[in-house]
């Protein structure tokens, strides 16, 4: 437990409102860290900081912010310095999907699309990057997506924005390396957040036919995510930069033999 102990850190998370970030959130302070948790909507930014400081005991602020925006992403920034003094890690998890067909994604969405997953945690890592230099600790992770890795039709912005945000992880680990920042990634796959579950909905998905397609049978819970990030940003990682990790229920996708095939025992 000592070596997953973040005492004395504090952490940004982006879209910590909700979903995998809410839970990574909670999870961080559980574990001893001071949240800021950012996002548009600050009802629910404040309502979660609210149940995590009763949960754990821990200091949790809500900012908030538009990832988009370099000014507020620096006002994001400056409000954790003015209340903590320090940062140490920065979990750049707001992000989203839009799936429609490229033949028909007009350029003001597509952009969007690179700006919302791409280029935001540039802007946040960069306005980030003079604290976390002073911190001993000092690490980065992204939350990049399955698409990212092996491409999801209708996704084509999306996809290319988290197979770029997976480069940039890789880019900065080298660059900041030699200074002690660490930036890893989470290729998260299939997770039953509640932004997820309305998206599968619209495709008529839901977690039981989602989780049949995958090797261990079963979606994601946001903490299966959290706790990659929690590695990615204790001690057990720190020889660990520029990687990017499939938290996802095993590979899909497969050709060969089927599941019939390989164990008819279960088809008796
Ligand atoms: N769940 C999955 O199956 C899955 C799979 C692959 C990758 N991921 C990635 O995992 C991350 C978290 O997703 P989730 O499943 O937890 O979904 P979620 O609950 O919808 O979380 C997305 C968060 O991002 C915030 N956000 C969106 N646009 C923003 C903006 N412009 N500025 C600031 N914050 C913004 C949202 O808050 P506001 O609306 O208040 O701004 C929300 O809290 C995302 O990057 C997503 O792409 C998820």
């Amino acid at each position: 437990m000592e070596m997953l102990d973040l005492t004395g850190r504090v952490a940004i998370i982006t879209g910590g409102g909700t979903g995998i970030g809410a839970t990574t959130a909670r999870l961080f302070a559980e574990h001893g860290a001071d949240v800021v948790l950012s996002g548009r909507k600050v009802e629910r930014l404040q309502s979660t900081a609210e149940e995590i400081t009763a949960q754990t005991g821990r200091r949790a602020i809500a900012v908030q912010t538009d990832v988009r925006e370099d000014d507020q992403v620096q006002h994001m920034i400056d409000r954790t310095i003015n209340e903590f003094g320090q940062l140490d890690i920065l979990i750049n998890n707001a992000g989203g999907a839009y799936m429609f067909p490229t033949k028909d994604t007009p350029p003001d969405r597509f952009r969007n699309a690179i700006e919302l997953n791409l280029t935001s945690a540039y802007l946040c890592a960069h306005a980030a990057l003079p604290h976390l230099l002073k911190s001993q600790h000092a690490s980065i992770v992204s939350m990049s997506s399955a698409a990212g890795v092996q491409g999801v039709k209708g996704g084509s912005a999306y996809s290319a924005g988290k197979a770029g945000l997976q480069m940039f992880t890789r880019v900065i680990a080298a660059e900041w390396g030699p200074k002690g920042v660490r930036a890893n990634a989470i290729a998260v796959g299939g997770v039953a957040s509640e932004g997820a579950l309305r998206s599968w909905e619209r495709f008529g998905m839901d977690a039981d036919s989602m989780g049949a397609e995958v090797p261990l049978r079963r979606v994601g819970y946001p903490i299966d995510i959290a706790n990659g990030a929690l590695f990615f940003c204790s001690e057990m990682s720190s020889w660990i930069t520029g990687q990017t990790l499939s938290i996802d229920g095993g590979p899909r996708g497969l050709g060969g033999l089927t599941d019939d095939a390989l164990w008819p025992e279960d088809s008796e």
